[in-house]
């Protein structure tokens, strides 16, 4: 592990890392154990890398939770990761507060359940006055309902005379965003061997390097942060450009 995080250059870190936490179900499945047993160890890894990554001096760390596209799932299921969700967020608070985390949230909140609701703001709201990293929460997300909420209000502002055509540009659409306090991530990883990107952060991604590992969430350690870094930090990031006008 010390030799992986030996390799990162910390002035070379990006800000901001998302990440699909995925996996969890076939790694109980492997462990002959029910797929919910996987979320609850997957929440070992959620803390582990926002330590990790805090530690570091990362500034943003988004985590794919709960997709819209997720309510599908067996009614049991759902509810076993809603209630998962207020322990987890009752249970951490302090260990956040420790590490200086803020606690934030993107996506439809207002459908999840109001136990999982008040849990959330609560922590959002103890957590406030943290002033490292941000870890972000992506729940009941998805980058379509994301990008169709914000052109609703984008036609809101311009029926009621607000806006103009010309004031829309991509800050502007940014602006407007759920993930607007947010910089855009530079890294993305997915874990579990899957390569798709699952209705996630279609707009703020369109930079970003993907990093795709065949490790599942609950055995995503620090160790596999370090090498995903290490990997990004080898990569040239050209933005249209050529190698040499770098
Ligand atoms: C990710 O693991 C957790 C959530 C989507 C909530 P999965 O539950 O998707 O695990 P797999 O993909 O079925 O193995
Ligand atoms: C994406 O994982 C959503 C989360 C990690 C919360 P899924 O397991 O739901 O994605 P698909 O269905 O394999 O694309
Ligand atoms: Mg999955």
């Amino acid at each position: 592990m010390q030799e992986y995080l030996n390799k990162i250059d910390k002035d070379r870190l990006p800000e901001h890392i998302a990440v699909i936490m995925d996996g969890n179900g076939r790694w109980a499945k492997a462990h002959g154990k029910p797929r919910v047993f996987g979320h609850k160890n997957g929440v070992k890894s959620v803390r582990e890398i926002s330590e990790a990554a805090a530690e570091l001096g990362v500034g943003y760390l988004t985590l794919y939770a709960f997709s819209t596209e997720n309510w599908s799932r067996p009614a049991l299921e759902v509810s076993a990761l809603m209630g998962l969700l207020v322990e987890t967020i009752r249970s951490e608070v302090s260990t956040l507060n420790k590490n200086n985390i803020r606690l934030k949230a993107i996506g439809d909140l207002s459908k999840l359940p109001k136990r999982s609701q008040n849990a959330l703001l609560e922590g959002i709201a103890q957590t406030d006055k943290n002033t490292g990293m941000t870890l972000i929460l992506a729940l009941n997300y998805s980058s379509r309902w994301e990008i169709t909420t914000t052109i609703k209000k984008i036609a809101e502002e311009s029926k009621d005379g607000l806006i103009d055509p010309s004031d829309v540009d991509e800050a502007f659409i940014s602006r407007r965003l759920a993930t607007a306090e947010f910089p855009d991530p530079e890294l993305l990883i997915r874990t579990s061997g899957e390569q798709r990107i699952s209705n996630y952060l279609l707009w703020q991604i369109a930079y970003s390097e993907l990093y795709f590992t065949d490790v599942f969430w609950p055995d995503f350690r620090k160790v596999h942060l370090y090498k995903a870094l290490v990997n990004y930090q080898g990569r040239e990031r050209r933005f249209g450009k050529t190698s040499e006008q770098l």
